[in-house]
């Protein structure tokens, strides 16, 4: 990206919006500034957006000190998240819609009012209970995009079970292992997910990942959602609709303290096995519900589209308890942009008048691909804002999305954030900033982003470096579940006092952010994040490899793909054939999101003379750029290199 000239392409702010937005130019300024000076009397003020069963008398008890990492946000409160999210808009809204369901066919929509949110949720909650289920219990959920699936979640938040969803395109390896993590006594999952007219063999999954972890569910509770056939492991195994209509809709919520958990949600890391992320109940959403109303610029009666899988933490934070907590009207979709059609989108747009949509950049990326016309075959004419999420949207694909999507009258929210935040921190608001296509602008609230370089110096003015936060909002993951060292150590080791981010990035001139991807060895595939690490674990899994090295590059569509460097086993042969079965073994290992788009077989791989692989020379060959391998002199065998070159499958 062309820094001078994207720099000064700014979208100044549309009069109409500041006129109603929730916050402009001015309110911004001195609403950050009182975050971030009196952040104590600032949260005061703002924790009382949800309500509180006993109010809170503490703020802020937070330190990120060595050692001592401690964060804690309104910690005498008491409350209950779906207490929040649907019993306190009940006098108001019993008839509103709190949930649009569309399903991945066309035909199938279904509406779910305030009330029968209400009912379904306590109803499930008895369910949950009647199976063992206790205050602080973990539930594992394994659903596709459908409504059981935000009802599982608050029904886990009314008897204060803590949820944690594993997104349905994962193995079932990689759900075992996560059931494992959390030892959970209930699986909620479905017979079939239904994505572009395919199926996803969810229960098989489920058997499968109960074979490897046996005796720890205890239950299944199968939500049927296609019919098809599936096997039935009598005594374990319970149909959701029949407990469910066994089940009283009546159900109290639990008193649960603000630092209790509300959910924790797998992710990965640069090292090791994916890190259960555990996230509290007040702080997370005051968090979640105020970016929510900010950031969207969200007013009652809006229709709010986030296009997530409820199994990342966009889904979580975004489709369900941010918008529900404000009592919106949140849609759920099922299915995937290109089905049927690549207007898909745009005519759910148009079908339920959504007024703000928000999506990732590789959806844009393909969707461009397809050209205008699937586009303008559709009005839009409901949209007033558009929003990104997941990856850095390059300028082009950002200009298309509001050129063509919206048509120039939609302002574009680049919203940075992670799993681990919680909620959006760096993004535009609406009607109060200034947008310049591929920056995320300016930091939310209480957020305080500092650039460093690599020894920890803060840099000023416009500068590029790695992007850390110096203090707490009330959003920000707590701990890692079960390993506050490994917490410590992931996020508060490399930077003593801050919580590090693992992205880098640029500030310019006007103070506003570029992120410029992870600088660790994670990678973002279609918007999804994997370690390394992870999908080299299995392919050195598989008997015919002996060592394995992945890195991203970069992808037209995906913004990264993953190209694997597998060195085989000596009695093994490279082969068209062991290619393809390596990457099918990867989907099977992991999941689809982690097949290597590209193998190269390596008869070995670039070390140093301590053996540690040199992954920056990977990295450049794998991008194709063989002329700027830089300072290759602490290789033990630069031979290795030339062959790497030499065989390298390029990219352009
Ligand atoms: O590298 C950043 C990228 O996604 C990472 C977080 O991934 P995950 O925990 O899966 O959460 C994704 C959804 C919040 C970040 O470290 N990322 C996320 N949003 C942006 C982004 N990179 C650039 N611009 C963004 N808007």
């Amino acid at each position: 990206m062309g820094t001078e000239k994207s720099d000064t392409l700014i979208h100044d702010v549309p009069a109409g919006w500041a006129r109603r937005a929730h916050a402009d130019a001015a309110k911004y300024s001195s609403m950050y500034a009182s975050s971030v000076s009196t952040p104590d009397a600032f949260w005061a003020e703002h924790g009382k957006r949800i309500d509180w069963i006993k109010p809170f008398t503490k703020v802020k008890n937070t330190s990120f000190a060595p050692g001592k990492v401690s964060i804690k946000w309104f910690e005498d409160g008491t409350t209950n998240v779906a207490m929040n999210c649907i019993d306190r808009h009940l006098a108001r809204r019993a008839g509103q819609v709190a949930i649009i369901w569309e399903g991945d066919d066309p035909a199938e929509s279904r509406h779910i009012t305030y009330a029968e949110l209400h009912d379904q949720v306590c109803r499930f909650a008895n369910v949950l209970k009647s199976h063992g289920v206790k205050k602080g219990d973990t539930v594992t959920i394994y659903l596709p995009m459908i409504p059981e699936a935000a009802y599982a979640m608050l029904a886990c938040a009314r008897i204060g079970a803590v949820h944690s969803i594993v997104f349905g395109g994962f193995s079932p390896d990689a759900l075992a292992g996560r059931i494992e993590g959390c030892q959970s006594k209930v699986l909620v999952t479905a017979d079939e997910g239904l994505r572009g007219g395919r199926k996803v063999p969810l229960k098989v999954n489920a058997d499968d990942a109960l074979k490897k972890v046996a005796g720890i569910v205890k239950t299944m509770i199968v939500v049927k959602r296609t019919g098809g056939g599936i096997d039935w492991v009598d005594g374990r195994d319970v149909w959701y609709a029949d407990e469910v209509a066994k089940a009283s809709a009546d159900c109290a919520p639990v008193e649960m303290n603000a630092e209790d958990p509300l959910f924790l949600l797998y992710t990965s890391g640069s090292t090791g096995a994916p890190k259960g992320v555990v996230h509290s109940t007040g702080g997370y959403l005051v968090f979640a519900s105020m970016t929510h109303q900010y950031v969207f610029d969200y007013h009652d009666g809006d229709i709010y589209w986030c296009t997530a899988d409820v199994g990342w933490v966009t889904g979580h934070s975004y489709i369900v308890y941010g918008p529900l907590a404000n009592g919106a009207t949140t849609l759920m979709f099922e299915g995937i942009p290109n089905y049927p059609s690549t207007s898909r989108f745009w005519q759910v747009v148009d079908k339920h008048k959504v007024n703000i949509f928000y999506t990732a950049p590789t959806a844009i990326r393909s969707l461009m691909g397809a050209g205008e016309e699937p586009v303008k075959q559709t009005s839009r004419a409901s949209l007033r804002l558009l929003g990104s999420v997941g990856e850095p949207i390059n300028p082009e694909a950002w200009d298309w999305y509001h050129r063509v999507v919206g048509d120039g009258r939609c302002p574009i929210v680049d919203t940075w954030w992670q799993t681990e935040t919680g909620g959006i921190l760096i993004s535009p608001l609406p009607g109060a900033t200034a947008l310049k296509p591929g920056s995320a602008t300016l930091p939310f609230f209480g957020v305080m982003p500092e650039v460093v370089d690599a020894s920890g110096a803060v840099l000023t003015g416009a500068c590029e470096g790695n992007l850390v936060i110096a203090d707490s909002w009330p959003g920000q993951m707590r701990t890692v579940y079960g390993d506050h060292e490994r917490f410590m150590q992931t996020y508060f080791a490399t930077y003593p006092g801050k919580y590090f981010t693992g992205d880098g990035c640029r500030r310019d001139a006007d103070g506003y952010y570029w992120i410029t991807g992870r600088v660790d060895d994670v990678i973002n595939v279609s918007g999804h994040r994997m370690g390394t690490a992870e999908v080299e674990s299995a392919l050195v899994a598989h008997q015919k490899v002996s060592e394995a090295a992945v890195v991203g590059f970069p992808h037209d569509i995906k913004g990264q793909g993953i190209y694997a460097y597998v060195t085989l086993m000596s009695d093994a042969e490279p082969s068209g054939e062991l290619r393809k079965e390596l990457v099918a073994w990867v989907r099977k290992e992991i999941g689809p999101i982690a097949a290597p788009d590209v193998i190269q077989f390596a008869p070995g791989l670039p070390k140093t003379r301590s053996g540690k692989i040199m992954r920056r020379i990977l990295r450049k060959i794998a991008e194709d750029e063989v002329g700027a391998l830089g300072d290759t002199s602490t290789l033990a065998d630069p031979a290795v290199v030339d062959d790497l070159i030499k065989n390298r499958h390029s990219q352009k």
